[in-house]
């Protein structure tokens, strides 16, 4: 038995590679009729901040006790699971690794002093005048005057993430900050060619696999889709990349699936194309659907593995491109109406829709569509999700 602290996609999309291994999924979900409660029998609603719902979906004096607890988002509070440990229960992610996930500004300090290249950055003082003038001391340093302020705690999906080029574009998140919200950091305006991710999973006993590095694609700071393997990539900066996902996984101690978004950028220096480290999450992440459908091993199946410290699967692509594009937001009042057309026009297409209600914006389903010609496989990819839109 293994507990999931979370109830959205992720977890549902835990629930396939559960059952294929004969390993029961319990979860502590948001709401009963939620994503991942909709497909898994054995869930408990809570919050995933609440102690006493933790300590129940572990259940540790139950013959039906949780082998070990995961998650599938990062809000979980850190000295809750340090307990759990102590007290015996295996927490993969563990909590002295988790807290690079849950904090940008502890990632940024770590990852500096394991020598990982990162974006120029400093933290931000909570007092309100000193911040301010940290700020203009930053962006003073910077070209066209510009630079990217972030919350260290809760942000997601770009929530949390602004380009500035005054202190005053973040009066708001100063405020907040000096009275007892998660303090900022700046970090300079990467110059990005593209964003790349870089997907890993390890095992307590510490055996690494990483998938091949992918593009993924950002609108309005959700990710819209994504390309696997990166296109025209070079072999030393795809050796390059997954080295640094090596070196984060066992630098950190990560178990259990780790995703490591970087920055392709132009070297000034040199004029060759280099990464660096964006953010980390400790989970099957969306720039691993993909291996859903395109590799030996899913995410969500290595993710399994690595917390039951089972040897981990083959992470070898089985098709020449994979593209998964993602369904934000729908016109349409269910997302199945457009399954008749889809299945008609292509039938190649693999869809995974989450069972979400429909928003402006929101991540509701994705498709992947794997073949020999990129054009063709993003193409169809990119027109099938379009179609679950209403569009
Ligand atoms: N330093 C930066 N320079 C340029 N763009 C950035 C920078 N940091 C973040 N971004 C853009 O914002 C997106 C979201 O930022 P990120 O730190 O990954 O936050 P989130 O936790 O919301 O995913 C990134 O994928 C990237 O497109
Ligand atoms: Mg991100």
């Amino acid at each position: 038995m293994i507990a999931v602290v979370g109830g959205g996609q992720l977890a549902r999309m835990m629930a396939p590679a559960a059952g294929e291994l004969g390993v029961r999924l319990r979860a502590l979900v948001e709401a009963p009729d939620g994503s991942a409660a909709q497909v898994l029998t054995d869930t408990r609603v809570g919050a995933a901040s609440d102690e006493a719902a933790i300590r129940a979906l572990i259940a540790p004096d139950d013959e039906d006790a949780a082998a070990v607890l995961t998650f599938e988002h990062e809000h979980v509070p850190n000295a809750l699971l340090q307990d759990l440990l102590e007290h015996g229960t295996p927490v993969h992610p563990g909590p002295d690794a988790l807290v690079h996930a849950q904090d940008k500004i502890i990632m940024r300090t770590r990852l500096t002093e394991l020598g990982l290249p990162c974006p120029r950055w400093v933290p931000v003082p909570t007092d309100p005048d000193a911040a301010r003038s940290v700020i203009a001391d930053f962006l003073a340093g910077e070209r066209d005057g510009e630079a990217v302020a972030k919350t260290s705690r809760g942000g997601y999906d770009g929530k949390g993430v602004r380009v500035i080029s005054s202190s005053d574009d973040v009066a708001d998140w100063i405020e907040a900050a000096a009275s007892g919200a998660p303090p900022l950091l700046v970090e300079e305006k990467v110059p990005f060619t593209r964003e790349l991710a870089a997907l890993v999973a390890r095992r307590p006993s510490g055996e690494v696999r990483t998938w091949p590095v992918v593009e993924s694609i950002q609108r309005d700071g959700v990710c819209s889709e994504v390309i696997a393997p990166a296109p025209g990539i070079s072999a030393e900066l795809e050796e390059r990349a997954e080295q640094i996902a090596r070196d984060v996984a066992t630098g950190l101690g990560v178990t259990g699936v780790l995703a490591v978004e970087l920055f392709e950028y132009l070297d000034p220096a040199t004029g060759e194309p280099a990464v660096s480290v964006n953010e980390l999450a400790m989970r099957p992440h969306n720039s691993g659907h993909w291996t859903i459908d395109g590799a030996v091993t899913s995410q969500f199946e290595q993710h399994l593995r690595a917390v039951l410290d089972l040897p981990l699967g083959s992470t070898d692509p089985v098709a020449p491109w994979t593209v998964m594009a993602n369904v934000l937001g729908s016109s349409l009042t269910e997302l199945t109406d457009a399954l008749p057309a889809l299945m008609e026009r292509f039938p190649e297409a693999r869809v995974n829709l989450y069972g979400k209600g429909i928003r402006a914006g929101r991540k509701l389903g994705h498709v992947n569509v794997s073949g020999s010609d990129l054009d063709t496989v993003r193409e169809r990819a990119l027109a099938a999700a379009a179609l679950l839109r209403g569009e």
